[in-house]
């Protein structure tokens, strides 16, 4: 029970990675809003999870949802000790087919999308007095380059640059800011990644997938579970010194 009588705010909560995290918040006592853009699905897990959350739309690029969405959650819970910054879009595409469009879509998800969501909850914890903990979901993708991924690559090096600065800033109010950054994990998310890489690398569908878990040092893809150990930590007393820092939760396939 590390988390108990905490409450947290969790984006994207939905599904994959982001509703582990729920799970285990609750299983740690906390309560949590599972905050997504899919109303539906976030009410269908709050409900199979039981108990202390509550399912809330949010459009993390909208400000109006935003400001909506931290103020359901006070209202439900009293006040927001936790935000997991985890709502994100994939895309890929060599250089010479990158749109406008889908960079500033997935631009809008994965960077404007945390530092205003960050924004808004960070002003409710200064206000409050809250020694609060917030955390942003980057990737490996973000520690270098891919060939096909230079959108979700250049986005997740923003999240990394975001929590430093983030974190270097709100310690003086007493929120710790860090990042997880995890590499290959299996989930409907990898099912998108496994197609586009179908499509621009010539492969069957699985392949890349396969091949991704094949190339983990530890010897298969993540598992979303496999990342909240981490998640619980860094939301707990344990982790009052982690400051602006972006952990690689990847089974070895990075190390800086
Ligand atoms: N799965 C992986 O291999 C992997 C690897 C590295 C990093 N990550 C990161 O971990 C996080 C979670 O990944 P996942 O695999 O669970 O992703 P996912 O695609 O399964 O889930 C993302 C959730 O975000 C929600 N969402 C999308 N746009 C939104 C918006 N505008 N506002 C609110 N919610 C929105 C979706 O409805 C969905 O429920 C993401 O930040 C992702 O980039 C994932």
């Amino acid at each position: 029970m590390r988390l108990a009588g905490k409450s947290a705010l969790i984006t994207g909560a939905a599904r994959g990675i982001g509703l582990a995290f729920a799970k285990a918040f609750v299983a740690e006592g906390a309560q949590v809003a599972i905050a997504d853009i899919d109303l539906d699905r976030a009410q269908t897990a709050a409900a199979d999870i039981g108990p202390g959350v509550v399912a809330i739309q949010m459009d993390v690029t909208n400000q109006v949802s935003i400001d909506a969405g931290v103020a359901a959650t006070v209202t439900a819970f009293g006040q927001i000790d936790i935000l997991i910054n985890n709502a994100a879009l994939f895309t890929a595409a060599p250089i010479d087919e990158i749109t406008r469009e889908d960079y500033a879509r997935v631009f809008d998800v994965n960077v404007s999308g945390v530092l205003f969501t960050l924004q808004a909850v960070s002003r409710h914890m200064i206000e409050r007095g809250i020694k609060g903990r917030i955390i942003n979901m980057a990737s490996q993708a973000g520690r270098r380059g891919e060939s096909l991924v230079a959108v979700y690559c250049a986005s997740k090096a923003a999240v990394i640059s975001l929590t430093q600065s983030a974190g270097l800033n709100l310690i003086q109010h007493g929120i710790n800011v860090n990042a997880i950054a995890p590499g290959v994990v299996d989930g409907e998310h990898w099912d998108g990644v496994d197609a586009l890489f179908a499509k621009y690398e010539g492969k069957i569908p699985g392949q890349k997938k396969k091949e991704a878990g094949e190339a983990v040092p530890y010897g298969r893809m993540g598992r979303a579970e496999d990342l909240t150990g981490m998640a619980v930590f860094l939301a707990s007393n344990d982790a009052s010194y982690v400051v602006a820092q972006t952990y690689n939760v990847d089974g070895g396939n990075w190390m800086s």
